[in-house]
């Protein structure tokens, strides 16, 4: 990936291309279907990503900040039965609709429509997003039932990758935020959806932390050199000043509760109107804390490293004394420029001896790529097989596009690609288990493919052991380039 410049107001990078937004919400039943859908898959595939609604100014646009919108299929006896887009209703974007908020608490953080994620957590379905927003809970036909703070137990924004133990269930996540002071959260939600465990992490900064790590006996703190930059913030005089001034304390300081809670419910009763306000700082020292399950901030080790800034994990697991993490890597990121993505991100390995204190760090794989995922039954465990998108080279003044789908045999040290054909961009893949005993690539993988020349997308399922097409699921949209999917199997979750 080349380096990006920063956009004009004639073309945005996120705006042109399939990054521009669809403009209506679109349900379709039945749907067309080349190939074999597995009768294994009985629950939704539902994607998010950001989708701006209305009109958009390019010279002030941001991907990450773009209104949430899901795109969801119902699969059922080699079936798929409905197709589904939706914005979140956020207050704002249900004003904007003409709509009446569907409801919430104000105490769950910042209002905005989640643009991360799409997991299921306690029989409930949930959209995420980072940065101290609200996470929002949808039904199983993706409208919102409204803002979700975990039953009470949550108070000032989540996270867009929280991480289920896949032995107990419990939900892990580590949160941040602008008015959180030079600290993360490490939460674990239980089975019944409420918050049973808590450690504040203090850092020396208020550091962006997207994504984490979790292993069997252990969490990994990502602590790298994005930290809350306060001359990104605000647009407007007023929200300068006043961001500033916020921003210079919430560096050193948590911002009060009471301020909080009234910027909380200030943020729902008009647009945002704020810049992402974290940029690279090559002088904040790039580590890893590697924190005991259970333990307190105490009993964090850190590590440094070389600087870099990971936005996903691939996977994490313990080998006798040493945690390995694997991760895609960027050497930079946000480096003096509203774009997230400098340069190329390529695949490591970094082994972390508990014992001796020593990192080594190894390549694993030198291609631009990115959206990793593996069988998630073996989160936190030693894994064999990971799945990545791989990015084209773009021109300079372009964004990268999505061109092809890697597969890792980690244990071979090996690899297989496939693309889909001539002017197609895919998605992330996420894997699906034929059974709950299948070996480890004995399943599917399943994302959407964007195809220039019918300016349409398919959800492709493949099979996973030989990345060959089964089934492709012919859409009547396309569904923009975002952000994060998942499975979400029919028992999962309860209509309430
Ligand atoms: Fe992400």
């Amino acid at each position: 990936m080349a380096l990006q410049t920063h956009p004009t107001v004639d073309a945005h990078p996120y705006l042109t291309g399939n990054y521009a937004p669809v403009d209506r919400e679109i349900t379709e039943t039945d749907l067309p279907v080349t190939g074999r859908i597995p009768d294994f898959l009985d629950g939704r595939y539902v994607r998010i990503g950001p989708n701006p609604l209305g009109t958009i100014d390019p010279a002030r646009y941001e991907w990450f900040l773009g209104d949430g919108m899901t795109h969801g299929l119902r699969i059922s006896g080699g079936r798929a039965l409905w197709y589904r887009n939706r914005w979140v209703r956020s207050a704002d974007i249900s004003r904007r609709l003409g709509e009446r908020w569907p409801g919430g608490t104000h105490r769950a953080g910042f209002d905005f429509p989640a643009n991360t994620n799409v997991i299921a957590h306690a029989g409930r379905t949930l959209a995420v997003v980072e940065g101290g927003a609200t996470a929002y809970e949808l039904t199983d036909d993706l409208d919102t039932v409204g803002s979700f703070d975990f039953c009470g137990t949550l108070r000032g924004g989540y996270t867009g990758h929280p991480k289920t133990d896949p032995k107990t269930g419990e939900l892990h996540a580590i949160s941040y935020s602008p008015l959180g002071g030079p600290a993360v959260r490490y939460t674990v939600a239980g089975v019944d959806g409420r918050i049973n465990h808590v450690v504040d992490i203090p850092l020396p900064d208020n550091t962006m932390m997207h994504d984490f790590a979790l292993t069997e006996h252990h969490v990994i703190v990502f602590d790298l050199p994005v930290v809350l930059n306060v001359r990104a913030l605000g647009s407007s005089l007023a929200h300068k000043l006043a961001g500033r001034a916020l921003g210079r304390l919430a560096r050193r300081h948590p911002v009060p509760d009471m301020i909080s809670d009234m910027l909380w419910r200030g943020s729902a009763r008009m647009s945002p109107d704020v810049n992402w306000p974290y940029r690279w700082d090559q002088n904040h020292e790039a580590r890893f804390g590697v924190l005991p399950r259970g333990g307190s901030a105490a009993d964090l080790r850190w590590f440094s490293i070389d600087g870099c800034f990971i936005y996903h994990t691939l996977n994490a697991y313990e080998n006798g004394n040493v945690v390995v993490l694997e991760a895609p890597c960027f050497p930079t990121s946000y480096e003096g420029s509203s774009l997230p993505f400098d340069a190329s991100p390529t695949l490591e390995r970094w082994s972390l001896d508990l014992h001796t204190g020593a990192v080594r760090q190894e390549r694993i794989d030198d291609r631009g790529q990115e959206f990793p995922r593996i069988d998630e039954r073996l989160l936190g465990q030693p894994h064999r097989f990971g799945y990545t998108v791989g990015f084209d080279a773009a021109a300079v003044g372009e964004v990268e596009r999505p061109q092809m789908l890697f597969k890792h045999d980690l244990v071979q040290q090996t690899s297989q690609t496939t693309g889909f054909g001539p002017g197609t961009q895919p998605g992330e893949f996420v894997f699906v288990a034929g059974d709950p005993e299948a070996a480890e690539d004995d399943g599917v993988l399943m994302g959407f493919v964007y195809d220039g020349s019918s300016n349409r997308s398919d959800l492709v399922i493949l099979d996973a052991t030989t990345l060959e097409a089964v089934a492709r699921i012919h859409l009547p949209t396309r569904v923009p380039n975002g952000f994060h999917g998942n499975w979400i199997p029919a028992e999962a979750t309860v209509e309430r």
